[in-house]
């Protein structure tokens, strides 16, 4: 296992590019399921959750090839499906495999597949996805860890989410594209990685309407085939925003290429308010902003945020956003209102001397002049990403083990910190690093269970 050694208290200077984004990749991947044939997909991040569902892909029966070069492209072939199954040693590293039960059931009738269980950060049930899936004829019996699914004949339905589910909304999309008839999904998420994927399958052939407000309407079609065209997986907002707050944290001048910042609205307004300058160039061909320039001179202050499905703040730049706000000149509350247990990585930060106090769903975070440097580790990837922004704040030398996480999530995060100035080093963990870094902390609980 390799660890992160940054030594950090310097202000981060340069331009970086934003990846293609992970949680549009999943469900995009996964989706190729629906359409026999030979999909090309760029702008594939090189992670581990995507050499994960790859793997799922292959299990399935479905090869695919990962081709270098700057597009990131992916070849895949889903001519033939062998196995309807997505087994419990790959769902319990990437619950994300989940998403195989809508695309399975749709093409092949039947899917069985591991019940993904709780998660570092918290129960995450999958109910949503059984209920929406049931409404469309699917049939659902729970046993030895497995749930297993069949339909004789997918039936358009109106159905609507106790609550906006991202993987949960992606999962009936994907069933209702080929169902036999109309469907209405209400009070779905509406989060741009699912107008990602519902832009990706109209590619397709698919008929859907609505993706980004609270109803999508689909009206199925028989069969679908591979987009002619290889299909461009939007960047990742969470990725560009964790780079973002990398500038802010370090009181530096950074700039992001390649941002989604349409979806990034509540992140950048927040910078702003905590005195950071922002600025966008663009537009680009698709209207949107694409570089975000971001500096911080002066003071930091404080910024209270709730977290909300989209277009809210997003949970996934909660911990990144705690961490910049244990150097704030004041007192912030942060109030978690998605995953009741995504609050880990506070016993972290406080090793590196943040002062943060946890009460349920909110903590009191009371900004400190300054962090240092101590050895950390954290149970999931938002946490991880937030400890090594507070390393890279900190004065001293931060060792973050359990790298586990970052790879699942960020592509080539030590080379792009390292192009905006940044000390940090990957290196075996038995390595030891001078000046000593503090003494080794207790095992966190859950350590190994999959997030994300
Ligand atoms: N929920 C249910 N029942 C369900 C589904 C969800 O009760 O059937 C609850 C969850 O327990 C949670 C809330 O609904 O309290 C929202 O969860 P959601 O289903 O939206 O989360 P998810 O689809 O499992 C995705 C992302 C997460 C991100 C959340 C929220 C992927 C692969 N994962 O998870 O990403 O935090 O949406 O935006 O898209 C990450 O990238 O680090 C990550 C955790």
């Amino acid at each position: 296992m390799d660890k992160l050694v940054i030594r950090g208290g310097h202000p981060l200077h340069g331009t970086v590019s934003t990846s293609g984004a992970k949680n549009a990749a999943l469900p995009i991947l996964i989706a190729t399921l629906l359409a026999p044939g030979e999909h090309v997909l760029d702008n594939v991040p090189e992670l581990v959750d995507v050499s994960l569902s790859l793997s799922l892909l292959g299990r399935i029966g479905c090869p695919s090839l990962v081709l270098d070069g700057d597009s990131a492209r992916v070849r895949l072939d889903t001519t033939r499906i062998a196995f309807s199954e997505a087994p419990y040693d790959i769902v319990r590293k990437m619950r994300a495999s989940v998403l195989a039960l809508g695309p399975l059931l749709a093409r092949q009738g039947r899917a069985r597949v591991s019940l993904p269980g709780g998660c570092a950060i918290g129960v995450r049930p999958v109910d949503q996805h059984l209920r929406g899936l049931e409404a469309l004829g699917c049939h659902f019996e729970l046993s030895g860890g497995y749930v297993k699914g069949v339909v004789e004949h997918l039936r358009g339905a109106e159905f609507r989410f106790d609550m906006p589910t991202v993987t949960g909304t992606e999962n009936v999309l994907m069933a209702a594209v080929l169902a036999d008839g109309v469907s209405v999904l209400h009070n779905v998420a509406k989060e741009p990685e699912i107008v990602d994927l519902a832009r990706f399958l109209r590619s397709m052939g698919a008929r859907i309407q609505g993706e980004g407000s609270d109803t999508i309407t689909v009206d199925g079609v028989p069969a679908l085939r591979p987009s002619r065209q290889p299909y461009r997986i939007m960047s990742d907002r969470i990725e560009a925003g964790t780079y973002l707050v990398a500038g802010a944290i370090t009181g530096g001048a950074v700039t992001v290429e390649h941002a989604p910042v349409a979806s990034m609205g509540p992140l950048l307004a927040a910078l702003a308010a905590a005195g950071c300058e922002i600025s966008t160039d663009g537009p680009d061909a698709d209207g949107d902003a694409t570089r975000v320039h971001l500096r911080r001179s002066g003071r930091l202050l404080p910024v209270d945020i709730d977290t909300a499905p989209h277009p809210g703040f997003p949970t996934d730049m909660q911990a990144q956003w705690m961490a910049l706000m244990s150097l704030a000149d004041g007192t912030t509350r942060i109030r978690e209102t998605i995953f009741e247990n995504r609050f880990m990585h506070v016993a972290e930060l406080s090793r590196l001397g943040a002062r943060i106090q946890p009460d349920g769903n909110q903590a009191l975070v009371q900004g400190v002049p300054r962090l240092e440097g101590a050895t950390v580790m954290a149970t999931d990837l938002r946490a991880s990403a937030s400890l090594v922004l507070a390393g890279l704040a900190a004065h001293g030398t931060t060792e973050l083990l359990r790298l586990y996480h970052l790879d699942r999530g960020y592509e080539h995060l030590c080379q792009k910190l390292a192009v905006l100035g940044a000390d940090v080093h990957r290196v075996p963990d038995d390595v030891r690093v001078m000046p000593a870094a503090a003494p080794a902390p207790a095992p966190a609980a859950a350590a190994d269970r999959a997030a994300g």
